[in-house]
């Protein structure tokens, strides 16, 4: 017999050492991860098998399919934002063709154990584009399905993977004279910018808030490389990880839609600024905009509606703005960086 367990991709970046962290905390074990960089030894220590290699790579996917029984998938693997624009077709190759792999991969488990696979899927505000500051700023909140012409590789990425999660969920070779029940229970949250205490981010475009609280802690200057009036979502990293297991855990007659808007707080850059420099009074953060992330944080809305995730499964973040500093940030970050101010 094939061992159950729990597929998570990516699992070196941000979000997969938080979830990785939390699933043990609460006794989960039978954890396979797969990412081409390695574990930090704390997280790889709670994990069952992990596995050093690439979503591209089809020969390792099935020798996984041929030893576990997957469950769950979690498929955090991706370019971010900024680094896809400097490699768009790479970009393009990790974020749709290893979402696909995944998806297929998803669809073959279900087969072999008869049961639904469920996939996590971390979207972004990302396949969100606005043409203007005036634009972003009229639109306000935003639903799901509005203004969704993505200006950057990352986020045609993002909302083409949700419409394909869609189709496997629903829509598989409808035409096969038996055709295949829907066998992959595809779920995706557009996440907001992610605040974490314990990892810095790499190659995002949201990257200036955690990078700025990151550099203050360790008394290092930060040049934000937005202005000051910048404003999009951001969530403290346990929300999100919360948001992820909560959508895990809803009853799938409950979900209207595959794809869901979740929001905590949107402070301006100066807002968090200012949060900084009361925990951090002696930090030096200046102000020199980069015009052309500017335009890709310009593009993302200041503010989005998540009224379905909090009717269809009971989204309800625990930090607001205020809290997410005083409560999880600040003394986190203090204890990490021990020598810092
Ligand atoms: N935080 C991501 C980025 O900046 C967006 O999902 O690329």
């Amino acid at each position: 017999m094939r061992k159950p367990v729990i597929l998570i991709t990516g699992a070196a970046g941000e979000i997969g050492h938080s979830l990785i962290q939390r699933l043990s905390d609460s006794g989960r074990t039978g954890i396979v991860t797969l990412d081409l960089k390695p574990l930090d030894p704390e997280i790889a220590r709670r994990v069952q098998h992990p596995i050093a290699g690439s979503i591209l790579d089809r020969a390792l996917l099935e020798s996984i399919l041929a030893e576990y029984a997957v469950d769950t998938i979690y498929h955090l693997a991706a370019q971010l934002s900024t680094r896809a624009e400097f490699t768009p077709v790479a970009a393009h190759e990790v974020n749709v063709n290893g979402t696909l792999n995944l998806l297929e991969f998803a669809q073959a488990q279900g087969r072999g154990h008869g049961r639904p696979v469920m996939f996590l899927y971390p979207s972004s505000i990302a396949v969100y584009g606005f043409s203007s500051v005036a634009e972003k700023h009229a639109a306000g909140r935003v639903r799901e399905y509005q203004y969704t012409e993505p200006i950057t590789m990352y986020g045609c990425n993002k909302l083409y993977c949700e419409q394909l999660g869609r189709y496997y969920a629903r829509h598989y070779r409808q035409l096969d004279a038996d055709a295949p029940r829907a066998l992959v229970d595809f779920r995706a949250i557009r996440f907001p910018g992610l605040i974490s205490a314990f990892t810095v981010p790499s190659g995002g475009t949201s990257d200036y808030a955690p990078e700025m609280i990151h550099a203050a802690a360790q008394g290092r200057e930060y040049h934000c490389f937005v202005r000051p009036d910048t404003r999009i979502p951001f969530m403290a990293m346990p929300d999100a990880v919360d948001a992820m297991l909560a959508l895990a855990a809803a009853d799938r007659d409950r979900l209207s839609q595959t794809v869901y808007n979740i929001a905590a707080f949107n402070p301006s850059a100066e807002e968090i600024r200012a949060l900084v420099l009361e925990a951090f009074p002696e930090a030096s953060i200046d102000w020199q905009p980069d015009t052309k992330r500017q335009a890709i944080v310009d593009s993302w809305p200041e503010a989005v509606d998540d009224s379905k995730a909090r009717a269809d499964w009971g989204f309800a973040p625990r930090y607001g703005l205020a809290e997410a500093f005083s409560d999880y940030l600040i003394p986190n970050i203090r204890r990490r960086y021990p020598s810092g101010p």
